[in-house]
């Protein structure tokens, strides 16, 4: 397949004031993509957006809450008139918890859905119209390496990851042939803001992971913006930002007794920094 000339194909990305989100607006901007970027904290996404003005890109903030289907509908719109139309979204904006099943509360899990699955669910119901209407277009969602298993502590996360993860796939297929493509990406812990949320969103006393000279599985946002920066270029329907990570989820799949145990040693270990 010809490599796609990203510019001028608008992108509306949610998640986009800080992290993962921040970078790959950046980065899609700089391969010439109109960029319409959302999170709640305005004043963020107005920086953003100044940034990207003045390096010469083209760049507006549509502050809103995924969870809210009139927000990401706002933002679709947003785009539209602020560039003619809505070519990519990036499905980025979530949260971690990091619980034993039986501490987290049932707000807790259904807030995290909604904001996790139901966030990235009301983006592309409100942009894939658009793109049936203009046969073409690219649904990105961020799930995560950790859609592949059920990880102890983490079980709501990882099950929004894995709703993500099975619709993104399963949109894939059913959309072959229309011209719009459907990408999972799949980061590892990622340098951000996600660690010191999950942190204080579960009461822990130590973050998830630190920084990414200071540990094998880690690594930075534009490492994965250029990941997607790629996958739009290119589309493919998983992106893998680590390909050990990668292969060690597989293998983890293919073998349920393996991955167990090497998830209660790392559960434990957890348990020990609490
Ligand atoms: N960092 C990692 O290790 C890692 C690994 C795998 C996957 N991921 C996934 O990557 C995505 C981005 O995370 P990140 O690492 O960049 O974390 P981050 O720095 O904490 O960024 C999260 C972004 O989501 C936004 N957000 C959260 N709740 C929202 C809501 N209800 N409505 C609108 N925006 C909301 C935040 O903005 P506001 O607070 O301003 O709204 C922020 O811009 C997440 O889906 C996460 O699950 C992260």
């Amino acid at each position: 397949m010809a490599r796609i000339d990203l510019r001028g194909l608008p992108i509306a990305i949610t998640g986009a004031s800080s992290g993962i989100g921040y970078a790959a607006a950046i980065a899609c901007a700089r391969a010439g993509m109109p960029v319409a970027v959302s999170a709640r904290r305005a004043d963020r996404l107005n920086d953003l957006v100044t940034l990207i003005m003045r390096e010469g890109g083209r760049a507006v903030a549509v502050p809103g809450d995924v969870a809210s289907p009139e927000d990401c509908a706002r933002l679709v719109d947003a785009t539209r008139e602020a560039f003619g139309s809505v070519y990519a979204v990036f499905a980025n904006a979530g949260y971690g918890i990091e619980k034993p099943v039986h501490e987290t509360t049932d707000q807790e899990l259904r807030d995290l859905v909604e904001t996790n699955f139901w966030g990235s669910m009301n983006l592309v119901r409100a942009a894939l119209p658009h793109m049936l209407e203009s046969k073409r277009g690219h649904l990105l969602w961020c799930s995560s390496c950790v859609s592949k298993l059920g990880i102890p502590r983490m079980a709501a996360y990882s099950s929004s990851k894995a709703m993500q993860d099975h619709f993104a796939r399963a949109m894939r297929v059913e959309l072959a042939g229309s011209g719009i493509y459907s990408s999972s990406v799949h980061p590892i812990g990622t340098i951000s803001e996600f660690s010191d949320s999950l942190k204080s969103r579960s009461g822990l006393t130590k973050r998830a992971f630190g920084r990414p000279d200071k540990g094998l599985f880690v690594q930075t946002s534009e490492h994965v913006a250029r990941a997607i920066v790629a996958c739009l270029r290119k589309p493919r329907g998983e992106v893998w930002t680590s390909p050990t990570m990668h292969m060690l989820f597989a293998l983890g799949v293919a073998m349920p007794g393996l991955a167990d145990a090497v998830l209660m040693r790392r559960a434990r270990k957890r348990d020990r920094q609490r």
